[in-house]
């Protein structure tokens, strides 16, 4: 979630583009939507900024979502698996130690681009990884042919995105957590209208972007990392460029990067205790229960219902299925 969403600190030139776009008001700010994506503002001008700016290298990472969906996880992973290769001096301490995922692989458009359509990307040593909310067709924007990027997207149910999304707004909004929130949000997402939304069509761009160019786009799924995550993790490894040797899955080097990575682990760091991110989220508001199906706590069968419905609809014909 943005820090500011007002329409005050962004540019004019922005500021007659949203004119011209579709919006909607929810409960924290206005929404406009711009190629098919809903934003607030201050995230709209970060995606233009990224599209005006961003000058592609192609051995670039970007690691993409739908909100909710385990970007965290991912982006935690693919630092550990990466970092394999660095030689680091024994005594530096872990990346994951010291900072939070999200700081490690910030956001293009929240973070990198919010401000500026040149910001200073110097820190990133190559394989330079970022990371997106944006749809497929909105990040390929400043990619051309000579220079395709590795983008791996991780999808989650739909409905247990909406629960961890509750739980998070509610820790954003300082409240308790309580189903005055979660109703709304639920019309909304229904409704296709919300920040990021819907996450059906997000969700499609990047399964189609895969099927398209499986060698640059990689399709995960939060549910298979639970269920087998040796297997997708190696996956995500050989895709990386970076596949385990047979000396490392001996010596146990894939179980140590999943203990690393778990939300145990992540989640008991004293950088994730306490730290926050540079736009003011606290980093443990990203480590919740990390569970397959914990929509069943909260939401009632209709809810469920109405959700599995459209996702049906939606998916149908296209070769994914929940
Ligand atoms: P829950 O709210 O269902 O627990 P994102 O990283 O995209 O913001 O998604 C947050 C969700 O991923 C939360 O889900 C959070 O608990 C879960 N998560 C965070 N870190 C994780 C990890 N290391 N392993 C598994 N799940 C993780």
């Amino acid at each position: 979630l943005p820090t500011n969403v007002g329409e005050d600190s962004i540019s004019e030139e922005t500021k007659t583009l949203i004119f011209s776009l579709p919006s909607y008001k929810d409960s924290i700010g206005k929404l406009y939507n711009y190629q098919g994506c809903w934003y607030y503002p201050n995230t709209l001008e970060g995606v233009l900024n990224f599209q005006r700016g961003f000058k592609p290298q192609g051995t670039d990472i970007i690691l993409a979502s739908f909100p909710k969906s385990g970007t965290t996880w991912l982006k935690a992973l693919t630092v550990a698996l990466l970092e394999r290769s660095k030689n680091r001096p024994s005594d530096d301490p872990h990346p994951l130690k010291t900072d939070n995922p999200h700081g490690l692989v910030p956001f293009l458009e929240i973070m990198l681009y919010s401000k500026s359509s040149t910001p200073d990307l110097t820190r990133f040593s190559s394989p330079r990884m970022f990371s997106t909310h944006m749809p497929f067709h909105t990040l390929q924007a400043p990619f051309k042919e000579d220079t395709p990027c590795k983008i791996v997207y991780v999808c989650r149910d739909v409905k247990d995105v909406l629960v961890s999304h509750w739980y998070f707004k509610c820790i954003y909004l300082n409240k308790e957590i309580d189903k005055s929130v979660l109703e709304p949000m639920f019309e909304s997402l229904c409704r296709e209208v919300g920040y990021f939304g819907p996450i059906w069509e997000h969700v499609l761009s990047y399964w189609r972007g895969s099927l398209e160019d499986p060698k640059h786009v990689l399709f995960l799924r939060y549910e298979e990392l639970k269920a087998e995550p040796v297997v997708q993790v190696k996956r995500l490894a050989e895709f990386l460029g970076c596949p385990f040797t047979e000396e490392e899955e001996v010596s146990g080097s894939v179980d140590k990067i999943l203990e690393l990575c778990s939300l145990r682990n992540l989640s008991g760091l004293e950088v994730n205790k306490t730290g926050k991110t540079s736009n003011n989220l606290q980093h443990h508001s990203f480590f919740r229960k990390g569970e397959v199906g914990d929509s069943k706590n909260h939401l009632t069968a209709e809810m469920e219902n109405k959700i599995d419905m459209i996702t049906e609809e939606k998916f149908k014909g296209t070769g994914l299925k929940f």
